[in-house]
């Protein structure tokens, strides 16, 4: 089974491509955006935190259970957000997708994409059998993402995680390789 995970993908119109030091302050400020931050919690708040988030994530891919992708206007290169591969699990051929975009990079389909391309990759490069995603029940942007991208969903996780000083609930999508929208 092919275990490899690329470092660069492009669908033409996005590339994805490793997170690299100089990114840290695009970064942060992706971090400071108040969509990103009401949907997230224990964010990386200065550039010594997100400099180590970076080179965490790099030392994953290297060890292959995560990849983390910045994600580039494949025409102009500007930074427009971030798509993961997490928790690859090779054994039960499972793995979690995450996203985010800057402000300026949303309502154009960007993640979708980036969604796709991960997800080729996932079943395609690493040979997983499932993708899970995970998120708010009232983020709605993101969940029209998992739709698009061919994610159905299975349920509810109550009180999914601890957040904000609480826990939250979490709607729960699975993609599997025959969901994926072309
Ligand atoms: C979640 C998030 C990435 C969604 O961003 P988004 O820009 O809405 O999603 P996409 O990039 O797929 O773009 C979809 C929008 O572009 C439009 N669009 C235009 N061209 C499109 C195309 N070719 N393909 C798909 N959508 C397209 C869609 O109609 C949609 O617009 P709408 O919201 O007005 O319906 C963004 O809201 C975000 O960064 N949130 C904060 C972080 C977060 O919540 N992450 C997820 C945690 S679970």
């Amino acid at each position: 089974m092919p275990t490899t995970i690329p470092e660069s993908l492009t669908d033409g119109e996005i590339r994805l491509r490793p997170w690299r030091d100089e990114d840290a302050d695009a970064q942060l400020a992706g971090f400071a955006d108040p969509v990103f931050r009401r949907f997230s919690d224990g964010v990386p708040l200065d550039r010594a935190d997100v400099v180590k988030r970076i080179r965490a994530v790099e030392r994953q891919r290297a060890e292959g259970t995560a990849a983390y992708w910045a994600i580039d206007d494949a025409h102009d290169g500007r930074l427009l957000g971030e798509v993961s591969l997490s928790g690859i699990d090779h054994r039960q051929g499972r793995a979690s997708v995450g996203y985010w975009l800057t402000a300026s990079a949303r309502g154009r389909g960007v993640a979708t994409r980036a969604v796709r391309l991960a997800a080729r990759s996932a079943f395609t490069d690493l040979g997983l059998a499932r993708l899970e995603l995970t998120c708010a029940p009232d983020n709605a942007a993101s969940q029209a993402v998992a739709e698009r991208s061919g994610f159905r969903r299975e349920g509810l996780l109550r009180a999914h995680l601890p957040f904000k000083g609480g826990r939250r609930d979490s709607l729960v999508y699975g993609l599997l390789p025959e969901d994926l929208a072309r």
